[in-house]
């Protein structure tokens, strides 16, 4: 097989990994990475002064990283600007946190362009690339006006907007554009294919065939659904380390026979956790006999603090938080603990076994693998509940899970009750059904399906 070329903004080093909280696209990449081997491109993370930038490579295992920095102003720009404050909220149906300016644009390109021109002298003739997210959608065109022959594809991340929304982006055409300079382009879920292929239909006037494979303007483009996965196999002893943590081991000890109710994301609006706040305020509302019996984690460490929208979102669940202690916590019992902070992966997957109800509502997102990871790290023989926002692309193939819309406050708050109250026999049932999925859709089978189609393209058809 061919070598693996994958580019994406954020690269994880498998030590980086361990600190948690990094977002589905680390994790996930990271696995296909370990399996397949091969060069994993990227951005260091870091800000940098020099005018040229120092490019770094290492190895580590069959994966060669190399890195770059980014000046301050590309950072602005590109990662701020252009990703975070126009891509990101208009793809999580947010526009009205959409901050537009021209210039985040053009420092978009930059940085794409910086990447490509950085990339070009590691590439080999025979070479499969892979490209990850809406940081990067422009490389395909730059890459293939560099003369690169390969096969590329395109992975996203996130959702992909219906039209309506996606008409709001002054470029949304030029995006469009780009994206159809792929071989493959793949998705999460079929909702978010279908919204590409809409766009396509209406607004570049593009043919469709029934497989997914798009004909338009002189492009060949096909597309597919390829739900992430997780390692299934590694997790029960990731839990039994996490599990000697003294994190766990405390924890476990305070809460004695308390159920533990869980919540871990980035510090993110899309992530719902207001919103969640809000419902389960509404439980103890509800539901005086639950008082003390329980106790909710909400693990959410800073993400993007300096775009504008997520330090008015840390300042709101501050004050939510509060509201729900000042609201019901008693000298030996604190209801809500918030922890504006990240753990060791190994310690949050302990902390997902020990707990009675993992409570993921996003507003929106793209898969979510806290949800899978959650299911993932539970005991055969004596699951947790998941409660789950169908705003996640997760929903589609976890259906077992309770199902919720995050939104319907009142309706969380009562799915909460009965997933805290749910008996053994069905916790087993629906546990027993996302395994399954878990295990057949794991992240092993979403990089082979993937690579395997990306192989089987006739790639570069509008150069030949
Ligand atoms: C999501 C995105 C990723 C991103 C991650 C963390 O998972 O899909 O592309 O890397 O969040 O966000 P950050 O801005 O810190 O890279």
């Amino acid at each position: 097989m061919s070598r693996l070329v994958i580019v994406s903004n954020r690269v994880a080093r498998p030590e980086s990994l361990s600190k948690g909280a990094q977002g589905g696209l680390a994790v996930g990449v990271l696995a296909a990475m370990a399996e397949a081997g091969g060069l994993w491109f990227g951005w260091n993370g870091r800000i940098e002064n020099r005018p040229v930038s120092e490019i770094r490579q290492e190895r580590r295992k069959n994966i060669d990283f190399v890195t770059i920095g980014l000046r301050q102003n590309e950072y602005n720009n590109f990662y701020r600007g252009y990703a975070n404050s126009v891509l990101w909220p208009l793809f999580h149906q947010r526009p009205d946190l959409m901050n537009y300016r021209h210039h985040f644009r053009m420092g978009y390109l930059g940085v794409n362009r910086k990447y490509v021109d950085h990339l070009l002298p590691y590439l080999k003739e025979d070479d499969t690339i892979w490209i990850h997210d809406y940081q990067l959608i422009p490389m395909a065109r730059m890459l293939r006006e560099a003369g690169v022959k390969s096969p590329i594809g395109f992975f996203l991340h996130t959702p992909f907007p219906p039209l309506d929304l996606l008409r709001a982006l002054p470029d949304h055409h030029d995006l469009l554009l780009e994206m159809l300079h792929y071989d493959l382009l793949g998705f999460h879920t079929l909702t978010d294919e279908r919204g590409f292929h809409e766009s396509i239909r209406y607004t570049l006037k593009g043919d469709i065939s029934p497989s997914g494979l798009i004909d338009c303007m002189g492009h060949q483009t096909q597309t597919g659904v390829y739900p992430i996965g997780i390692e299934t196999d590694e997790m029960p002893q990731l839990v039994k380390s996490g599990q000697r943590s003294q994190e766990y081991r405390q924890l476990k000890k305070e809460l004695a026979d308390r159920k533990l109710l869980i919540g871990v994301d980035r510090l993110d609006y899309s992530k719902g956790i207001f919103h969640r706040f809000k419902a389960y305020e509404q439980l103890l509302k509800n539901h005086n006999e639950l008082h003390r019996q329980i106790v909710y984690m909400q693990v959410a460490p800073t993400s993007r603090g300096d775009v504008n929208a997520y330090g008015q979102l840390a300042q709101q669940i501050d004050q939510a938080a509060g509201h729900v202690n000042g609201t019901y916590a008693d000298f030996d019992w604190t209801p809500l603990r918030y922890l504006n902070r990240g753990f060791r992966r190994n310690t949050v997957l302990a902390l997902y076994n020990l707990s009675h109800v993992g409570f993921v509502t996003p507003l929106r997102d793209g898969m979510n693998l806290v949800a899978k990871e959650f299911v993932a790290a539970q005991d055969a023989d004596d699951p947790g509940v998941l409660v789950l926002s169908k705003m996640a692309g997760a929903a589609a193939e976890l259906d077992s899970a309770v199902i919720v819309n995050p939104y319907d406050t009142e309706a969380v708050a009562q799915s909460l009750a009965d997933a805290i109250e749910m008996p053994l026999d069905e916790r087993i049932d629906r546990w027993k059904q996302m395994m399954t999925v878990l295990e057949r859709n794991n992240i092993h089978a979403w990089q082979k399906n993937f690579r395997a189609d990306l192989i089987a393209r006739p790639h570069d058809l509008s150069k030949s």
